[in-house]
């Protein structure tokens, strides 16, 4: 396996085979390599995409962000994106699909065969294999503020994920998605990484893959190292001390709520912690910012001048000519700095060039602090079932 190319996507890397149960065959431990999908001049309505963001944490969505979501005005274009996106590719039933693993959701759902051509343009679709069975009666459905939604049937079929196979996994078809889906041709569908207590299957909530192969690792876990404007990787069953230096500081996971919440205990704006405070907040590969409570952001914007909490754009902006300072963060005894250039989201919109959207926001609407991408960049974390607990080292 190693002596492939590097184009092979998500290529698994196989450690330890192990004898295969009836409904699994897999490696130990498995690599995926996340794959660069490239989908052109990205935009982004940012509004929209924070209604999602309030929607996926069960907040309400006010009028002003709901409005702006419609409306449609502020289409940024994000300055990590590259014009690239970066998915991992999954063979689900008999298709290969680029999904997007989400640490903040407990579904796997697809665009499916059973989308109109219209629906699924742009979109590798997820057929069932033969040996699928459909789950009669059962259904899901999502929808969000800014007015997307998507809903299907559910299929256990053969799912593989960087050479390991579980041949009953709930797959969710999509049998109707709304514009704003299809045009978002950034993947074709999700692997949700949360707790499956959280999975929205009716009328009975379904396993994650994680959930359902996890026993037959080396070691019940995952470690996931996103990166600044180039692929990443998950590690499942093991962890790669390659991609981290130090030791790994492990903290409490909190599985309450269904996501892989913990509790942070600092930060400083710069390069070191003044301020020992703690709060929760959760660890998500599917949010692209970082949101955190009022006073840290206004502790961080204080520092930036010119900056404005807006409400015609949903969220703190800046001169895209200001001098960001760096953000330092605390969990356990561990400190993680986030660079200033992954703090800078983009210019604002089209129309508005001079003005960039922070990549840290106030997390009051949400109300709950959210470490999403801008802050995973810059750590090796791991996702460990048994405990359930997080651990935290700086990337290599
Ligand atoms: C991207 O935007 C530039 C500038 O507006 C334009 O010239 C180019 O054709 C666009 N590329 C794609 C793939 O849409
Ligand atoms: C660990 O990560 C390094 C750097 O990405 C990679 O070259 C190496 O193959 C990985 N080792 C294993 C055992 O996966």
């Amino acid at each position: 396996m190693t002596g492939l190319s590097q184009i092979v996507i998500c290529a698994a890397l196989a450690i330890g085979a192990i004898a295969a149960p009836a409904t699994r065959q897999f490696p130990s431990t498995f690599t995926v390599n996340q794959v660069a999908r490239h989908v052109g001049n990205k935009t982004v309505n940012i509004p929209a995409s924070y209604a999602r963001t309030l929607q996926k944490f069960k907040a309400t969505v006010p009028e002003r962000v709901a409005a702006a979501a419609i409306s449609g005005t502020v289409v940024a274009t994000p300055s990590d994106s590259s014009d690239d996106e970066y998915d991992c590719s999954v063979t689900v039933g008999s298709s290969t699909l680029a999904l997007d693993f989400d640490t903040g959701s407990s579904d796997l759902w697809v665009f499916s065969n059973k989308l109109s051509s219209s629906e699924s343009a742009g979109h590798a679709v997820y057929t069932p294999s033969s040996s699928a069975k459909l789950l009669s009666g059962y259904t899901w459905d999502i929808s969000y503020g800014d007015g997307s939604s998507a809903e299907g049937i559910v299929y256990a079929d053969k799912v593989t994920v960087g050479g390991a196979t579980y041949t009953s996994q709930a797959v969710e078809a999509a049998t109707s998605v709304s514009s704003e889906f299809v045009s978002d041709t950034s993947n074709d569908g999700l692997l949700g990484l949360g707790f499956s207590s959280i999975n929205t299957v009716e009328p009975t909530a379904q396993k994650t893959f994680f959930d359902n192969i996890k026993s037959s690792l080396a070691s019940p876990l995952f470690a996931v190292e996103l990166k600044h404007n180039a692929a990443g990787s998950y590690d499942f069953g093991f962890l790669n001390s390659s991609k981290y230096t130090g030791s790994i500081t492990y903290v409490d996971a909190d599985s309450s709520q269904g996501y892989w919440g913990f509790t942070a205990s600092g930060y400083g704006v710069g390069d070191s912690v003044t301020t020992t405070t703690s709060w929760s907040a959760i660890a998500d590969t599917g949010t692209t910012l970082l949101y955190l409570p009022t006073k840290i952001v206004k502790a961080y914007y204080a520092k930036v001048s010119g900056s404005s909490d807006s409400s015609s754009v949903g969220g703190w902006i800046f001169p895209c000519s200001a001098t960001l300072p760096d953000l330092t963060l605390k969990i356990g005894s561990h400190t993680a700095t986030i660079p200033a250039s992954y703090l800078n989201y983009g210019e604002v919109s089209s129309t508005d060039t001079s003005d960039c959207f922070g990549g840290v926001q106030d997390d009051s609407d949400i109300g709950l602090s959210i470490f999403g991408d801008v802050f995973l960049k810059t750590q090796y974390v791991v996702f460990d079932a048994s405990g359930p607990q997080l651990g935290f080292a700086t990337q290599a």
